[in-house]
C-alpha cells in the first residue's frame, strides 16, 4: 500500500504495515504512515509577488490565514522553539500578540522553560504552520524582554480570569494535581475579589523575537517548493561569512535585507 499512487488531493490514511515493519528500512513500527502525504500545488510563491520587506509581506500571508474560509483554525499561533545553554532544544505553541519591523511579539511566564531558556541562551525560532494553505513562514533571531510598561500595558487588557490565571500557574513546574492549581487560583480571587487591580505578575511579560531570517515556504507539486527568505544583513559579518552578503545589491544594503530562493 505504501507504493500505492495518490491522486491530486487525497490523503490515503494508512493503517499498519502488513508485517508490522517498516517498509523502507525494516524497523518494527505499530504505526506506518509512510503513505500519508498530501500534493501540494494550487499556489506558487516568485520573487516578482514578494513585498520589499518582510513586514509586509507577513501582513500579506497573515491576512490570508486569518480571512475566512482559509481553513486556519488559530493563525497566530506559532511554534516557538528555544534551546538551553547546552544547545538542547524545545518547543511549544505559542501566540502571536503583534508584529512589526522590530519584531515579533509574544507573551509568557518568565521562569517557564521557555523564559528560562532564553534567559541563558537569547535565541530563537518561530513556525507558523499554515497547513490549508500549503504554507510555512519560518522566523529565526535572537529574544528580548519588552519592557514593563509595555507587558504591562497588556496584562491590564487581559480578562480577569486570565490575570488569576498568570499568578496561578507556576509555568513548568510539576503539579502534584489538578486540585493543587485550582486551590492557588480561588486563593488567588480572594485575595484579589472584583473591582480590586490584578498586579503584573514580575515573573511575567512580553518576548520579542527579533528577526535575522524570515522565510516564506509554499507547497509546491513534486517537493519542488518555494523558499524565499529576508536575510539581514549583518554590520558585524566578516566578507565572505555570509553568501549572500558577497553579492548584496544597493538595494538591499539600504533595506538592511537581502532576499535569497533556498532550495527545497
Ligand atoms: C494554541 C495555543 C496557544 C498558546 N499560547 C500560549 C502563549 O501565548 N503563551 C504561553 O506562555 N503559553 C501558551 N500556550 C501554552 C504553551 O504551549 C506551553 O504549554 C506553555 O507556555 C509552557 O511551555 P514551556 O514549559 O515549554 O515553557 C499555548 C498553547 C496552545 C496550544
Amino acid at each position: 500500500m505504501s507504493g500505492a499512487e495518490q491522486r491530486e488531493g487525497e490523503v490515503p490514511v494508512q493503517t499498519e504495515a502488513p508485517d508490522g515493519q517498516c517498509p523502507s528500512c525494516g524497523t518494527p513500527l505499530g504505526q506506518d504512515l509512510s503513505g500519508l502525504r498530501r500534493r501540494y500545488g494550487t499556489r506558487r510563491l516568485d520573487e516578482s509577488d514578494l513585498a520589499p520587506t518582510w513586514v509586509e509581506q507577513f501582513a500579506t500571508w497573515f491576512a490570508d490565514a486569518a480571512a475566512p474560509g482559509s481553513g486556519v483554525v488559530e493563525p497566530n499561533a506559532m511554534v516557538f522553539a528555544t534551546a538551553d545553554a547546552g544547545g538542547r532544544p524545545s518547543a511549544r505553541t505559542v501566540l502571536l500578540k503583534g508584529y512589526g519591523p522590530e519584531g515579533f511579539l509574544l507573551f509568557t511566564n518568565y521562569a517557564s522553560r521557555k523564559g528560562r531558556e532564553v534567559a541563558e541562551n537569547p535565541y530563537g525560532s518561530l513556525v507558523f504552520p499554515w497547513y490549508s494553505l500549503e504554507r510555512q513562514v519560518v522566523v529565526c533571531g535572537s529574544v528580548e524582554r519588552v519592557s514593563p510598561q509595555r507587558s504591562a500595558a497588556y496584562f491590564r487588557s487581559r480578562p480577569r480570569g486570565s490575570q488569576l490565571g498568570a499568578w496561578a500557574s507556576h509555568q513548568s513546574t510539576v503539579l502534584s494535581s489538578r486540585a493543587e492549581l485550582e486551590r492557588r487560583d480561588a486563593e488567588l480571587a480572594r485575595r484579589w475579589p472584583p473591582g480590586t487591580d490584578i498586579p503584573v505578575p514580575p515573573f511575567w511579560g512580553g518576548l520579542l523575537v527579533v528577526p535575522e531570517t524570515v522565510e516564506f515556504w509554499q507547497g509546491r507539486p513534486d517537493r519542488l517548493h518555494d523558499r524565499l527568505r529576508y536575510h539581514r544583513i549583518s554590520d558585524h559579518s566578516p566578507p565572505g561569512a555570509d553568501a549572500a552578503a558577497d553579492d548584496v545589491a544597493a538595494d538591499d544594503v539600504a533595506t538592511g535585507w537581502v532576499i535569497e530562493r533556498l532550495s527545497p
